[in-house]
């Protein structure tokens, strides 16, 4: 088993990693956790797998186990599925001392997390993240929220995991497109933080989606993830200047997803075109090299499945980001590379760069 503990100060929380660690995540919690009561959200694709083998090892621990089981999927993400979390919560009547464990992908866990951070104004929560995506990002850095219909993602609070407990088996069972969208993530990291990790990432993603990566590699492939969001977000909690860098393709990516209306491409598969963008974007403005971009873009293409949005247009992208920055700082901010494993936030970006960029990538 991998330990990495963020360091928050008293806000810290360990982050396990091991093959098959649900069978053990009563014993790890113990020690964790205030209460004997526990309230297990899920939603009913990751339930169906995993919840009988979590209540087994909670139950056999001595914990009071509570379920609710949500529907799943983005469009769920609401109030009105964290009400129905609380309803549960009030109606057991959890006092202070229980906790809320989050098992599934980041949909679950950032309600969950959400619905800790405002029950009886803060209770422990737990996340048990089943996907790519909640292992290598979401689990990690304390951001929980809904979508609302006027904007994703912008109720929320930030409320610290007591715990984040990681069974990579879990991925056995991950949809490939899940799986490759996730990795956006995790190339991600390497890119912003750490080239000997992008090495690595070179050998083992081909092994990964090949189902030959040995399980002490997935594992230390996934706590070196939450390693390197964990730093970014030790150093930056709530989000005032570095943690910016894990916007890297996510400005792109975001108007990507805002103009196919979030239904042609996984996250994921946004990041990753954006990425190639953000790429492009650097070598025209002369901040890295072709080389760094080829390497970089060799990896996106092995995990892309689905077309490029080559039927968008350039002016809309442009439009798309200057509105996405602006909600979010007032200012224009682009996180550029500078090379495999390190970037810059650059505030002089121009629409007419971003527009050429788009147009030599996606013609
Ligand atoms: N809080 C943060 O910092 C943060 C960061 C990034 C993304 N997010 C959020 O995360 C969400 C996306 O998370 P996601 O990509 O995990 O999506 P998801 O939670 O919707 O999971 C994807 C699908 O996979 C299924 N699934 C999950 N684990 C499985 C398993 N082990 N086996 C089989 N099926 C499984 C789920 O039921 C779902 O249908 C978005 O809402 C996004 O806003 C949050
Ligand atoms: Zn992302």
């Amino acid at each position: 088993m991998q330990t990495v503990t963020p360091n928050l100060g008293e806000n810290s929380y360990p982050i396990w990693v091991d093959a098959g660690l649900l069978n053990s995540i009563g014993e790890l919690l113990i020690p964790q956790l205030n209460g004997r009561q526990i309230c297990m959200v899920t939603d009913r694709e990751v339930g169906g797998r995993y919840m009988a083998q979590v209540r087994q090892s909670l139950e056999h621990e001595g914990f009071n186990v509570v379920e609710v089981v949500i529907d799943g999927g983005e469009d769920n993400k609401t109030l009105e599925t964290v009400n129905q979390i609380l309803t549960v919560l009030l109606e057991a009547r959890l006092d202070r001392s229980s906790a809320l464990l989050a098992l599934g992908g980041g949909v679950v866990g950032d309600m969950a997390g959400f619905a800790a951070a405002i029950y009886l104004r803060g209770i422990d929560v737990v996340q048990v993240p089943t996907t790519i995506l909640a292992q290598a990002d979401s689990s990690v850095g304390g951001k929980t929220g809904v979508n609302h219909p006027v904007g994703k993602n912008l109720i929320g609070a930030f409320h610290q995991p007591t715990a984040v407990v990681i069974d990579t088996d879990t991925l056995k069972t991950l949809p490939d497109r899940e799986i490759r969208s996730g990795l956006a993530e995790v190339i991600k990291h390497g890119i912003i933080r750490d080239e000997v990790f992008f090495q690595q990432l070179e050998t083992d993603i081909p092994q990964l989606l090949s189902g030959s990566l040995p399980d002490n590699d997935l594992v230390s492939m996934t706590a070196h993830n939450c390693r390197i969001k964990a730093d970014v977000v030790s150093i930056d909690e709530k989000e005032k200047g570095l943690r910016a860098i894990l916007n890297y393709g996510h400005t792109v990516g975001h108007a990507i997803e805002a103009l196919t209306e979030y239904k042609r491409y996984r996250h994921g598969e946004a990041v990753l075109f954006g990425m190639q963008g953000a790429g492009r974007l650097g070598v025209r403005l002369g901040s890295w090299s072709k080389a760094d971009e080829a390497r970089q873009n060799q990896l996106i293409q092995q995990l892309l499945t689905v077309d490029p949005p080559t039927d968008l247009d350039a002016d809309a992208i442009a439009n798309r980001t200057r509105s996405d920055k602006k909600v979010r700082s007032g200012q224009l901010r682009f996180v550029l590379p500078k090379r495999i494993g390190e970037v810059e936030i650059v505030d002089k970006v121009k629409d007419s760069d971003i527009v050429d960029a788009w147009k030599s990538v996606f013609g």
